[in-house]
Parts: structure tokens; C-alpha cells; sequence
């Protein structure tokens, strides 16, 4: 167990590389399967997430070496299509390889898919997207069995644009017979990322981007080299982090356009915001003010996994703000955590409200789930006094080495190992 220990109250200045997306380089790490040979991805983050993938990798029978921001994967021994429960149980991305081992080798076997607390994560249209391509799926207990002797296209409508749903369904249907149509698909950066790397070894995928995908199937992939997206979560949240802190930074590295949703609302607080290339500098001189009502919603309206970043930023703004989340339902563990600082917001079913306090006080608060996780780390570096973040591994999944990244910009933040709870004799 770890924490982080921050003494806010000082501006965040300077300039740094924003690393490459968690939720772009999952699907694509495992849709290296779906090609026999040596891939090299590189500007892949060195976070938990991507471990326990490539944990996984190994565990099928691939070779994985990291070099730096690189990962080669040779994908021509595996010798399983079984995930182990412990592994499948880590995170929720790894139900991304159900699509690629079913369409390389024609069955599956995996459990439930574990990941952070935020809510119900059904899994029901991933399996609905795969049976549509003629799969067929049995679910024994908390083990689910899935066969094809070859997936043939179809034109798939999904009840909701789910991320996972698009993401696993796109990878399966690369090489199966025909064409397939995903219809409400996803519009996440992410996929058209995922479409990028596909034809790159050969598919014949377009659309990604809009919510209506086609896919012409394939007999085969061949490997090849290719570089992940930059993380939009988390320039978003170094851009939040600039703002509360009243600091001075230049993002590089950065996809202005993966980030126009976060920019035109932070914006209208307040914020300044230039942007040139793929450089974007982020400053505050003064306090931000509150908006009315932000909704979260799929890709390209205002992304859930920013919403308690943001809701740091409007604890401090001048009036009161309200956040509607619609993604995930317990998405608001943070809440009682920036209460503990000084916050003054309230939850009403799916709706935060939060009215804006001068300032936050450092205390010991937990890390619930990732992205709270990053908005307590962004509380602390703006409250007066030190804050402990515990339970840091949450916020390794997302983040590489978190501390260093502020430090950089001038934060006090450090990271220890918590203290053993003290042993009681009855
Ligand atoms: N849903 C279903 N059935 C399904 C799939 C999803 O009902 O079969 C529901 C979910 O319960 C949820 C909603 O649909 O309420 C959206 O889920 P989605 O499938 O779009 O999300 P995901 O694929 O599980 C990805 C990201 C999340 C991000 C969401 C939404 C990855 C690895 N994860 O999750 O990222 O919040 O899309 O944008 O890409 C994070 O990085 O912190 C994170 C949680």
C-alpha cells in the first residue's frame, strides 16, 4: 500500500510531454493477436493496466519485452485461448481479447472481467455483438465459453454506444467472412486509434470516428509497427490541474481536437487556453467561474472520465455548478472524499452540485477508483496544507508514476509507502 503526500498551494509551471492512451493501447495490445509474428507498438504508458495486459500476453504463450515507451509482442506461440481467472479479474480490459482469440482460433474461454468501482459494467452487448457474427456462447457459472468454427459478417445495432462493445466486436469481425456493419458504434478517439492500427496490418475497416462502422473481413493480418494516440484523460487532467492551481503549463505532444469537449468547457470558466500544432498552453490568473450544467456523454461531448477533475476545478469556482453524470451510476466516490477538503457539494440521484468554497484544506483521503484518484491528487495540489492520498495503486492504472509528473511542474508530492496498520491485542 502507497500514498501520495502533496503540500499544495503552489502554481504549476512549466512544460511536458503528455504520455500515450491507456484506452487506446489496450484493444490494440490485444488485437496483436489477431497477426502471427512480432509487433512493435510503441509510445505505450508504463502503467498497472498495461502490465496486467501484457500479463495476459504472456500467460496465452506470447513474448512481451518493454523497451522504454516500445512493447514487441511475438504472438506466434500461443499455445491457449483460456484467460486465468486471477488475470481476467484485474481489470475490465480484459474482455478485449475475447474478439481476437475468437477470431484467430475460434473459441474462448474467459470470467467476468474485473476493473474500477463505478458502477454496473455489463458485458451483455460485447456477447450479443459476437453472436450476431455467429458465435456461439455459453456461460457455465462465472465462466463464459465462446466457439466459431468461422465468424461470418453481420450489420450489428447496438443498444448504446458502448466503448468495449465497439472495440471487441471491430476486432472480431477483421477476420470473419464478409461484411460487418456496426450501427450506434462508439465515436471515442480510441476506435478510430484501434481502426488505425488494424488496416495497418491489413484490415479493411472505415468509418471509425462516426457511429456507423464497416468492416470487409479478411483471410489474414500481418504484423507491423505503430504508435498509440497521446492520452486525452490525462492532458485533461493536467489541464484541470493547471487551472486550480493557478499555474502556467504547456501540454506537448497533445490531439487538440481528442480535447475540444474539455477545452470549450474549461474555457467558458475561465481558463486560458492556447493552442498551436499539437501544442496547447493552459494558464489562470484568476478564479474560475461556474457553469450552469455539464452532462456527461459519449465521445464528442464532455467524457466521464474527466468529471471528477472537473468537479475539482468547480469546487472552486466562483457560484455553483451542477455535473450530471450519465455513464456510470457510482461514478461519485469522490464526492465525500473533496467534502472531507472543504467542498461544499451535494449528490442528488445522478447529479452533483457544487458550490464553489475560496479554498480547499489538505486531509487524508482515498483513492476510490482511477480518476478519482487524479482528481484528489489535483485537490491536494491546490489545498492549503498536506494532503494523503491512500490507496494509490487505483491511480497507477491510468497514470505513469503520477508524482513525478507534477513534480516536474514544480508540485511538492512524494510518494511513500503507507505506514502498517498498527497491530491491536485484544
Ligand atoms: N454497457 C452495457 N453493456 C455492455 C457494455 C457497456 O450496458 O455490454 C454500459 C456500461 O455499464 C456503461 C456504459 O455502457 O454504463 C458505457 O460503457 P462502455 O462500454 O462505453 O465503457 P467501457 O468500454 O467499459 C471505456 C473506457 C472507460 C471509459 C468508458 C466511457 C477503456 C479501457 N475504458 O470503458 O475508461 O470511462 O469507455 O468512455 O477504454 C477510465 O479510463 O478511467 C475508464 C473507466
Amino acid at each position: 500500500m502507497e500514498k501520495l503526500v502533496i503540500e499544495g498551494g503552489r502554481p504549476l509551471q512549466g512544460r511536458i510531454r503528455v504520455h500515450g492512451s491507456k484506452n487506446a493501447a489496450l484493444p490494440i495490445l490485444a488485437a496483436s493477436i489477431l497477426a502471427l509474428g512480432k509487433h512493435v507498438i510503441s509510445n505505450v504508458p508504463n502503467l498497472l493496466d498495461i502490465d496486467v495486459m501484457l500479463s495476459i500476453l504472456s500467460a496465452l504463450g506470447c513474448r512481451t519485452e518493454r523497451h522504454n515507451d516500445h512493447v514487441v509482442i511475438d504472438t506466434s506461440h500461443i499455445k491457449t485461448s483460456h484467460i486465468p481467472e486471477e488475470l481476467m479479474g484485474q481489470m475490465r480490459s480484459s474482455i478485449f481479447l475475447m474478439g481476437p482469440l475468437l477470431a484467430r482460433f475460434g473459441h474462448v474461454t474467459v470470467t467476468q472481467p474485473g476493473g474500477c468501482a463505478i458502477g454496473e459494467r455489463k458485458i451483455d452487448l460485447h456477447l450479443r455483438g459476437l453472436e450476431a457474427l455467429g458465435a456461439n456462447i455459453r456461460i457455465d457459472g462465472g465462466t463464459i465459453h465462446c466457439s466459431a468454427e468461422r465468424l461470418r459478417g453481420a450489420d450489428i445495432m447496438l443498444d448504446l454506444p458502448s466503448v468495449g462493445a465497439t472495440e471487441n466486436i471491430l476486432m472480431a469481425a477483421v477476420l470473419a467472412e464478409g461484411r460487418t456493419i456496426i450501427r450506434n458504434a462508439a465515436r471515442e478517439p480510441e476506435i478510430e486509434d484501434l481502426q488505425n492500427y488494424l488496416n495497418a496490418m491489413g484490415a479493411k475497416v472505415s468509418g471509425a470516428g462516426t457511429s456507423t462502422i464497416t468492416i470487409d473481413g479478411v483471410e489474414s493480418l500481418r504484423c507491423c509497427q505503430y504508435a498509440v494516440i497521446p492520452d486525452r484523460i490525462v492532458a485533461g487532467t493536467l489541464m484541470v490541474a493547471a487551472a486550480v492551481t493557478r499555474g502556467d503549463v504547456t501540454l506537448t505532444g497533445v490531439c487538440p481536437e481528442h480535447l475540444a469537449a474539455i477545452t470549450h468547457v474549461l474555457r467558458q470558466a475561465g481558463v486560458q487556453i492556447d493552442i498551436s500544432d499539437d501544442i496547447m498552453r493552459i494558464s489562470c490568473p484568476a478564479r474560475t467561474r461556474a457553469i450552469d450544467r455539464i452532462v456527461t456523454q459519449p465521445y464528442p461531448a464532455f467524457p466521464t472520465d474527466m468529471q471528477p477533475q472537473l468537479m475539482v476545478l468547480f469546487s472552486l469556482s466562483y457560484g455553483t455548478s451542477i455535473i450530471k453524470e450519465t455513464i456510470f451510476e457510482g461514478r461519485f466516490k469522490h464526492v465525500d472524499e473533496l467534502n472531507r477538503m472543504g467542498a461544499d457539494i451535494r449528490v442528488d440521484m445522478h447529479s452533483a452540485f457544487v458550490r464553489g468554497v475560496p479554498r480547499l484544506y489538505g486531509a487524508t483521503v482515498e483513492a476510490t477508483d482511477l480518476r478519482a484518484g487524479a482528481a484528489l491528487v489535483i485537490a491536494g495540489l491546490a489545498a492549503v496544507g498536506t494532503t494523503n492520498v491512500e490507496q494509490v495503486h487505483h491511480i497507477d492504472r491510468g497514470y505513469d508514476r503520477i508524482e513525478d509528473m507534477f513534480a516536474r511542474l514544480g508540485a511538492r508530492i512524494e510518494r511513500y509507502a503507507s505506514a502498517p496498520a498498527e497491530r491491536i491485542i485484544g
